[in-house]
């Protein structure tokens, strides 16, 4: 038996490790899988790990009001070392940039686990933006003995840090087969689900639904303060529009936004949405606005239009697509480029065309027949 240990700790992690988690326990007979969720994030992990039915082995429960890069690094580490001495895994799963990644890697590493870096080798090649992912990622990339990267492209840029080409493997994105997974499951017939039927309340379908999300630490400050006066602004001048923004629970990002923003009459501010409940909202909206990394691969695969507030992306896939375009934090750019898709026919249709370039579901089956092979 080879012992598996998948740590994760954010939302977004979660969401992409948990078909991953399932492909391995589907292997009982030659794995021993076990999950450890650092719980970076608290409330948010916890609604992703109830959607996908997944319960931890071990949960180190870290996460602190508006906490801080230095000790939530500390704390990974330390507290995993236990874990790693007691389990002894041959294998330990990280995925993509965040802080839980990074220090689940180095933690990984000093235990003499081989690391597997879920999400591997996307890059912008400029170390604060994003910040601090890009390093993050960067040293999960020299910590990891295997790289499973989404796309030709992020393989690409491994070789080019000379990593071995045998120690690579494009598997595409597992967030399409948690896509899939989530689509099979809300389809099913003895689904219900009350967040979705309270989202029908608040939808007005005779507008166009603009959904908002975001929380990139470069944004926090003046970032949002241009962003939230950008909202209120298409809000305004739109009055056939209805903008939806299930508001990130970093306290950076709650005070501007709610203090920028209440009590505009088509502006929603919600708390975040399930799983389930967020990707059924994509389905309804007409254009997504966002700086998060995940929307960014799952809104081509629905054909949904995304401005990005951000300047760099590591994910050029769907720009090159034509789905996604770059708007930064600017006000003037977000504003004149929501308004030309919420009023140009032409340019939304060009922008809305389905892509998929992030994978077809099968990610981790690659990843386990992989790991398998070893
Ligand atoms: C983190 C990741 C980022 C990822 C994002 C996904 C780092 C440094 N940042 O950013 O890469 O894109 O998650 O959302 O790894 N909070 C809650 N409840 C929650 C989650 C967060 O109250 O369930 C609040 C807490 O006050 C917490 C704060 O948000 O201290 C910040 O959380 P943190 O994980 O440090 O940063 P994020 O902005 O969420
Ligand atoms: N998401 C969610 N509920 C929400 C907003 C987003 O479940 O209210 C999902 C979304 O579908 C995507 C992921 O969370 O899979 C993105 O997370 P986030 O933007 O926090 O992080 P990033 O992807 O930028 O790292």
């Amino acid at each position: 038996m080879k012992k598996n240990l998948i740590i994760f700790g954010t939302r977004p992690e979660a969401i992409k490790m948990a078909p991953l988690v399932k492909e391995f326990l589907k292997h009982s007979d030659t794995f021993d899988t076990k999950v450890c969720i650092t719980a970076q994030h608290r409330e948010m992990l916890d609604q992703v790990l109830s959607f996908f039915e997944i319960i931890p082995d071990f949960d180190l429960d870290l996460m602190k009001p508006n906490q801080n890069l230095y000790t939530l690094t500390a704390d990974i580490i330390t507290n995993l070392k236990p874990i790693l001495e007691d389990f002894k895994p041959d294998f330990v799963y990280v995925h993509g940039d965040t802080t839980t990644t990074m220090a689940a890697s180095i933690a990984a590493f000093y235990s003499g686990a081989k690391v597997c870096h879920i999400e591997a080798g996307l890059r912008t090649f400029n170390k604060r933006s994003p910040f601090p992912e890009e390093v993050n990622r960067s040293i999960a990339g020299v910590i990891s003995d295997y790289h499973f990267s989404p796309t030709p492209s992020s393989q690409q840029n491994l070789l080019n840090e000379n990593i071995k080409k045998d120690t690579i493997v494009v598997t595409g994105n597992t967030v399409i087969d948690a896509l899939q997974f989530s689509a099979a499951k809300v389809t099913s017939k003895t689904y219900s689900d009350t967040e979705i039927d309270r989202l029908k309340e608040v939808v007005d379908s005779s507008k166009k639904l603009v959904l908002v999300t975001g929380h990139r630490r470069e944004n926090h400050g003046q970032g949002f303060i241009n962003i939230c006066s950008a909202l209120k602004d298409i809000a305004v001048q739109n009055n056939d529009v209805q903008i939806i923004y299930p508001v990130h629970l970093n306290p950076n990002v709650q005070k501007p936004v709610y203090e920028l923003l209440e009590g505009i009459s088509n502006i929603h501010l919600i708390n975040p949405l399930s799983y389930p409940a967020f990707v059924w909202l994509m389905g309804k909206s007409y254009l997504i606005i966002t700086d998060s990394g995940g929307v960014q691969e799952e809104a081509p695969s629905l054909g949904k239009p995304v401005l990005v507030m951000r300047n760099t992306t590591e994910r050029p896939e769907a720009v090159e697509a034509g789905t996604v375009c770059l708007v930064g934090t600017n006000k003037d750019k977000i504003v004149t480029e929501a308004t030309r898709l919420l009023n140009n026919t032409e340019a939304y249709s060009a922008m809305s065309t389905l892509h998929n370039p992030y994978g077809d579901g099968a990610s981790c089956k690659r990843i386990v027949e992989f790991i398998s092979k070893l």
